[in-house]
C-alpha cells in the first residue's frame, strides 16, 4: 500500500553525503522535505538540486530540513555535488541519500515500475513536525519541479497549523487567506482582529494573520 496524506512518514537510517543520518533525528521537531530524483549526473536533476541549494536559507527560515535521494551510490553523489556547485554556482548544504538498496525508495513508493524499473521518479514529500505526510507530488523525469511552489505550500501548511486558515487558488504570501469551515463566522471575528470579509457564509476571507 502506498503512502497517503496523513500517514506517518517511514523512519529510516541512511548513508548520505553528510554522513549517516536517522531521518526522524535529523528532522527533530521541525518540518521536512524529502525528494527523489532519477539519477546523478543528469541535467534536469542538476538544476533541481542547484535550485534547492539556492533556496537553502528560505527552507531554514521556515524550520524545514531538506533531504534529496537517489539510488546512486555515495561516491557518485560526492562527485556530482562538485559539479552541481560549479555549474549552478551554489554550495549544496543539504544531505543527498544514497539509497543503493532502494529500501527508502520502496517505503515511500518512489519507484514507479511502468515509468522506470530501476530509477526513482521525481517524488517529493513534505513532512510535518508530527512526522505525518502533508504533501506528496510526483513529476516525470523530464520535468524539473518548481521549488518556489514547494515553499508556497510550506507557507500555506504552516499558516493552517498555526492559525487555522486555508489559502485560496494561486495564493501568494501576503494575500488574504480563507477562514476554514470549522470556524464559525462569530468565532472568526473574535480570532482574526484584522477583520473577516464574508462573501458567502462558506466563503470568508481574512488578512494573512502573520503579516
Ligand atoms: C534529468 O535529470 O535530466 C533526467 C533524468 C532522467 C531522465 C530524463 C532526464
Amino acid at each position: 500500500m502506498s503512502l497517503r496524506l496523513g500517514d506517518l512518514a517511514p523512519d529510516f537510517t541512511a548513508v548520505t553525503t553528510a554522513g549517516e543520518i536517522n531521518f526522524y533525528e535529523y528532522l527533530g521537531s521541525g518540518w521536512g522535505v524529502l525528494f527523489s530524483h532519477p539519477a546523478d549526473y543528469t541535467p534536469v536533476c542538476t538544476t533541481e538540486l542547484g535550485k534547492t541549494a539556492l533556496l537553502q536559507d528560505e527552507f531554514a527560515k521556515r524550520n524545514v530540513k531538506v533531504l534529496a535521494l537517489s539510488v546512486d551510490p555515495i561516491d557518485k553523489h560526492l562527485g556530482w555535488v562538485k559539479d552541481i556547485n560549479e555549474t549552478q554556482q551554489v554550495t549544496v548544504g543539504f544531505p543527498i541519500i544514497a539509497d543503493a538498496d532502494k529500501s527508502i525508495a520502496n517505503a515511500y513508493g518512489m519507484i514507479h515500475p511502468n515509468a522506470s524499473e530501476t530509477f526513482t521518479v521525481r517524488s517529493l514529500f513534505i513532512i510535518g513536525p508530527d512526522k505525518k505526510v502533508k504533501l506528496m507530488i510526483t513529476y516525470p523525469a523530464s520535468t524539473g519541479r518548481n521549488f518556489y511552489e514547494v515553499l508556497r505550500v510550506i507557507d500555506s501548511l504552516q499558516l493552517t497549523a498555526n492559525y487555522s486558515v486555508a489559502t485560496p487558488a494561486d495564493w501568494k504570501d501576503g494575500e488574504d487567506v480563507i477562514v476554514v469551515p470549522a470556524v464559525s463566522t462569530e468565532a472568526a471575528i473574535e480570532k482574526f482582529p484584522k477583520g473577516v470579509k464574508v462573501v458567502k457564509p462558506y466563503l470568508r476571507y481574512t488578512p494573512q494573520p502573520n503579516k
